[in-house]
């Protein structure tokens, strides 16, 4: 086949924004199912509230602000994918930005979380949508990954990422968080016309979104589905399905593809159906049956619960070997938590977490 080298397989043809050393990193190696040395970790929002150099930051500028400063959001990447010593790097941004060119007026309150002012609520509101041709509004967020490529280890992979229809449009139709998502729902029930085109406009954005943020020097994307988890299997399939299977079919070939969400026990087999290269879960499911649900032939990520992080570093090293037990080093695993790093968590526990991952899954 190819030739070996490190002991591992070369692979033929890097894609355009990759050099050999980002292709056999350990995090791309598994994305595509293929032998690792150990098992890779990331983990969702390592650059967060939990890190005294974020807070420090954000005594100075708002949550947007920073996210719209490329400079500030590649350090803040840069910075947190140093100070764990984590495989892979995830760009600094937020899922609803892609949002705000559509139409949508954000803003991020003071510790409450996103509040969106012109809630979607009928099918006039969707046809007040628009379409998102121009990439130019989010060119922050290409500039950041720029910027950030240029400062990370050469071997070291950077994930773009968006979040999934499904999980855009609850925050579009609901205004902010929800806990039964009521409107987004009724929306589906009462107008499914309604609902689908929307849900297609997303799709159409996400999917350009996504190519430009590889474009731009992503060597990976995430989609983040992480409210999913409140629908039956039955309208999961029928009104949100086919539009996370178009953004996913729509991403360039060749650069790997991680479908996240939340509470999908129920939920797997399908999420699969929609595509992905791997399947991120929770810790509500256990890791070892949820891959066997979805088949080996694709990756797994997870999928400690982030609360496991506030345990004595003992108890976090004993959780994290059951799940690298459960993974039994099959190549395609790759570890992270089952949903993002809350804030006040022990930055110590946090490294503690990466090095055990590295150290219990090495040569294993
Ligand atoms: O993972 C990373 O380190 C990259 C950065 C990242 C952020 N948000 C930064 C952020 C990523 C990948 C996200 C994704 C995101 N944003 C999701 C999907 C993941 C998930 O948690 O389910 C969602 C649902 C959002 C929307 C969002 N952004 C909410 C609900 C909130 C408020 C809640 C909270 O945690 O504060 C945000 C704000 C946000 N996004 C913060 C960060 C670091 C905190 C803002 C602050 O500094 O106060």
């Amino acid at each position: 086949m190819f030739p070996l080298r490190y002991g591992i397989e070369m692979a033929k043809d890097p894609p355009t924004n990759s050099t050999q050393a980002l292709y056999q990193s350990p995090f791309l190696r598994a994305c595509r199912h293929e032998p690792v040395p150990f098992t890779p970790v990331w983990l969702m929002r390592q650059a967060g509230r939990y890190m005294p150099e974020y807070r420090e930051l954000r005594e100075r500028i708002g949550f947007l602000e920073l996210c719209k400063t490329p400079a500030l959001a590649a350090e803040v990447t840069v910075t947190a994918a140093e100070r764990l010593g984590v495989d892979a790097a995830i760009i600094f941004a937020d899922i609803l930005l892609v949002i705000e060119p559509m139409g949508i007026d954000l803003e991020f309150g003071k510790g409450e979380g996103p509040i969106i002012h012109n809630p979607v609520r009928s099918r006039a509101d969707v046809e007040h949508l628009r379409e998102l041709e121009d990439l130019g509004a989010l060119d922050f967020v290409f500039e950041a990954i720029r910027q950030t490529r240029r400062g990370l280890r050469d071997d070291l992979p950077l994930i773009g990422f968006a979040g999934a229809p499904f999980t855009l449009a609850s925050y579009i139709v609901e205004g902010g968080g929800s806990r039964n998502y009521v409107d987004t729902k009724t929306l589906m029930y009462r107008d499914a016309g309604a609902w689908h085109a929307m849900m297609s406009l997303i799709a159409r954005a996400l999917s350009k979104y996504l190519n430009a943020q590889i474009a731009a020097g992503a060597q990976a994307v995430q989609l983040f589905d992480s409210w999913v988890g409140c629908l039956s299997p039955d309208d999961y399939r029928e009104f949100v399905l086919p539009h996370t299977r178009d953004v996913i079919r729509n991403v360039n070939p060749g650069t790997p593809v991680i479908h996240f969400g939340t509470g999908t026990a129920a939920l797997l087999e399908l999420m699969r159906e929609a595509g992905g290269d791997v399947i991120g879960v929770d810790w509500r499911v256990k890791l070892d049956e949820a891959w066997k649900r979805i088949g080996h032939d694709v990756g797994m990520m997870g999928n400690l619960d982030p609360v496991a992080l506030f345990a004595d570093v003992n108890h976090v090293r004993g959780k994290t070997k059951r799940i690298l037990d459960q993974a039994q080093r099959r190549p395609g695993h790759i570890f992270n938590l089952g949903h993002g790093i809350l804030p006040n968590t022990p930055v110590e526990n946090v490294i503690a977490l990466v090095d055990a991952v590295h150290e219990l899954s090495a040569g294993a």
